[in-house]
């Protein structure tokens, strides 16, 4: 369902990274992370969250990871965060990336689901929830316009189906986005 980004829509989307930054900021924070970790960000576009999440890992010598199918997205977040050592960029479906199962702390669906195709997104979702380790959290914010969204109670089954329990979330309204879904899902040990 993703096609490629014209260079318009990338200036724009780095833009306003830059001048919208602190919600994103804050949104990382909430993750509590110790600086140590090992993260996965799913469909990490432009670099809106991983940028942030690069910043915390760096004290504590973690390691974030950054997936997208786009060429255009990667190439542009290989660019901006290319400061942090303590990132790898993976292209393609991660279906067929060569990631570790059970090695991830925190895996981050940030504004992506949508974006994959609705009869692939439980395919999807149980593979990340594979790269998850036991005790791992899934940190998901997702649009639930049934056009241009996930509904709330598609995103908890797919995430009950893929093994992961619901540990907090809630809605907030985005001016441009509509009702957004905002949770957080728990990888329990087998
Ligand atoms: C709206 S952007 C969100 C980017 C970033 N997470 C953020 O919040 O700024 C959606 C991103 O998901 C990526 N994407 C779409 N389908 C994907 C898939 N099947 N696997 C990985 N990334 C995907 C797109 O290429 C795009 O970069």
């Amino acid at each position: 369902m993703s096609s490629e980004p014209n260079r318009l829509q990338v200036f724009f989307t780095v833009l306003l990274g830059y001048c919208v930054a602190r919600p994103y900021k804050r949104y990382v924070e909430s993750f509590d992370l110790a600086g140590n970790e090992v993260v996965l960000d799913y469909g990490s576009g432009s670099g809106r969250i991983s940028r942030h999440i690069a910043e915390l890992l760096l004290s504590g010598k973690g390691h974030l990871t950054c997936v997208d199918v786009s060429k255009v997205w990667m190439e542009t977040i290989q660019k901006r965060l290319k400061k942090y050592p303590n990132v790898d960029y993976k292209l393609g479906d991660i279906a067929a990336l060569d990631i570790a199962d059970n090695a991830y702390d925190i895996v981050v669906v940030h504004f992506v689901l949508h974006h994959v195709e609705k009869d692939e997104r439980q395919e999807k979702v149980d593979i990340l929830a594979r790269k998850l380790k036991p005790h791992g959290r899934l940190f998901i914010r997702e649009p639930t316009r049934e056009q241009h969204g996930t509904p709330a109670v598609e995103i908890r089954a797919v995430m009950s189906t893929a093994g992961l329990h619901e540990r907090e979330s809630r809605m907030s309204r985005s001016l441009i986005m509509g009702e957004v879904f905002d949770g957080v899902f728990y990888k329990p040990p087998v």
